[in-house]
């Protein structure tokens, strides 16, 4: 019954399709100090200023910086006035993530799909133009001030959406770091809530389960969490969503929400060809990762088996690495990048391997937990 068997394919991927993503299109932060805050993903991150917006360019109440590292769009927005959304915004949450845009064929469509099976709707779809052509956006609510916004840009040829102007000359600040796109984004969610925003990406935007881990995995002496990871169609997105656990002490998940002061993103782990290369540049420009017990190399192989990488580079750079039955993967997280102990960054390299680092979630969540004692936060 071969044609049945196809019939029923194509309703499922019919179903399956209603949100189609091609990835994710940029990160919006809002921060204290845009014009400060690039400086450090210039030339600590590795990313260029390709556009800018701002009172220069007929904006009155912000100003935005676009910065870009390979497939990484990162914009920084600044508010310009002492209220409104992006100050309440900054003063309630200190700097931090507010919009995950997702580049869409049709954000009327992306809007009417997801506001029909109940998001809650933040933007209706409006068009903005210039002189490089139009785009059409929409967004809907996520997670606490967190929102889903959807871009359509097939008809826009301008350096990132119509109102930026292309910042002039070469950027002499950025020193690329070789981050090539963004692997996957992380949130942080509040007691019992995980499982509502894992119905919310199944019900609402289409996406399903990835991975799933339960806080017997993730748990050390003191603190867990638990983790379920969701993806799209095409598994180009991915988002784990973490919620605390009960441990003896408080888990790095309630020492965030308690700083954030709601749910909101984690971290960003950014791909890389060359992990070894990556952070070696990274850490000459001055960014900051955890520090990993020397202990950890000394059974590596036994763990993993055979890798390409030197251990001895591994260690010196505190890389971890990770194996499973498709491959392994190497990654290393950054301290907070911020005062608050809230966001920070991932870098990832994978061999094969798509998941997200199990076999290091002890020693990783133990380095945590000696920053977070040092913050008093344990
Ligand atoms: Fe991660």
């Amino acid at each position: 019954m071969p044609q049945l068997t196809e019939q029923a394919d194509k309703v499922t991927s019919t179903q399956q399709d209603f949100l189609p993503i091609h990835g994710t299109d940029h990160v919006e932060f809002y921060v204290g100090n845009a014009k400060q805050s690039a400086y450090f993903y210039r030339a600590s991150m590795g990313f260029t200023l390709v556009a800018y917006r701002g009172p220069e360019t007929g904006t009155r109440d912000r100003a935005s910086y676009v910065l870009q590292q390979n497939k990484i769009r990162f914009v920084l927005t600044t508010p310009l006035q002492p209220s409104g959304e992006i100050a309440d915004h900054v003063y309630h949450h200190g700097d931090g993530v507010k919009s995950i845009a997702l580049w869409v064929d049709d954000a009327q469509s992306a809007w009417e799909e997801t506001t029909a099976r109940g998001a809650q709707s933040v933007r209706e779809p409006f068009t903005i133009k210039d002189e490089n052509g139009t785009a059409r956006l929409s967004s809907i609510a996520l997670y606490g001030d967190t929102i889903h916004t959807f871009v359509e840009r097939a008809d826009y040829r301008g350096p990132f959406l119509p109102g930026f102007i292309e910042t002039p000359g070469p950027d002499r600040i950025a020193r690329p770091a070789g981050l090539m796109h963004i692997d996957h984004m992380v949130g942080n969610v509040g007691w019992g809530q995980m499982n509502t925003w894992v119905e919310f990406y199944e019900r609402v935007m289409g996406f399903r389960m990835f991975k799933h881990f339960d806080d017997q995995d993730i748990s050390t002496e003191y603190s867990a969490l638990m983790s379920k990871v969701m993806t799209n169609g095409n598994e180009r997105i991915r988002f784990p969503i973490n919620e605390p656990a009960v441990g003896r002490k408080k888990s790095q998940i309630e020492e965030y929400l308690d700083y954030y002061g709601s749910p909101g993103v984690q971290h960003i782990a950014m791909a890389t060809h060359d992990i070894i290369e990556s952070v070696t540049v990274l850490r000459d420009q001055g960014v900051e990762f955890l520090s990993i017990p020397t202990t950890y190399y000394e059974d590596l192989t036994a763990r993993v088996g055979r890798i390409d990488e030197p251990i001895d580079e591994l260690a010196r750079l505190g890389i971890l690495v990770d194996r499973d039955d498709e491959g392994y993967m190497l990654q290393i997280f950054t301290k907070p990048v911020e005062d608050r102990p809230t966001l920070f960054y991932e870098i990832i390299q994978r061999k094969g391997s798509r998941s997200f680092g199990k076999g290091n979630f002890k020693a990783l969540f133990e380095a945590i937990e000696r920053e977070q004692a040092r913050r008093g936060n344990l």
